[in-house]
């Protein structure tokens, strides 16, 4: 079975590498573009739960890291 990686991208979207099913909250799946996504975490996108870019312009910050094992 393939992984599904998730990276929180610095000041920008989680994204999903993998074969994943995204669905709304009535379980209808979206329409992906492939095994690559990318979704909002800034909550500014206009394609929610997609990301759409806009994290650039207002002012979304999230440089966070893993604790180190
Ligand atoms: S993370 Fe990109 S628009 Fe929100």
């Amino acid at each position: 079975m393939e992984s599904v990686t998730i990276k929180a991208r610095e000041n920008g979207p989680y994204l999903i590498k993998g074969p994943v099913v995204l669905t709304d909250a009535d379980g209808t799946p979206y329409a992906t573009p492939g095994e690559n996504i990318a979704l909002c975490r800034c909550g500014g996108s206009q394609t929610k739960p997609f990301c759409d870019g806009s994290h650039r312009t207002n002012g979304f910050v999230a440089a966070e890291r893993a604790a180190q094992p």
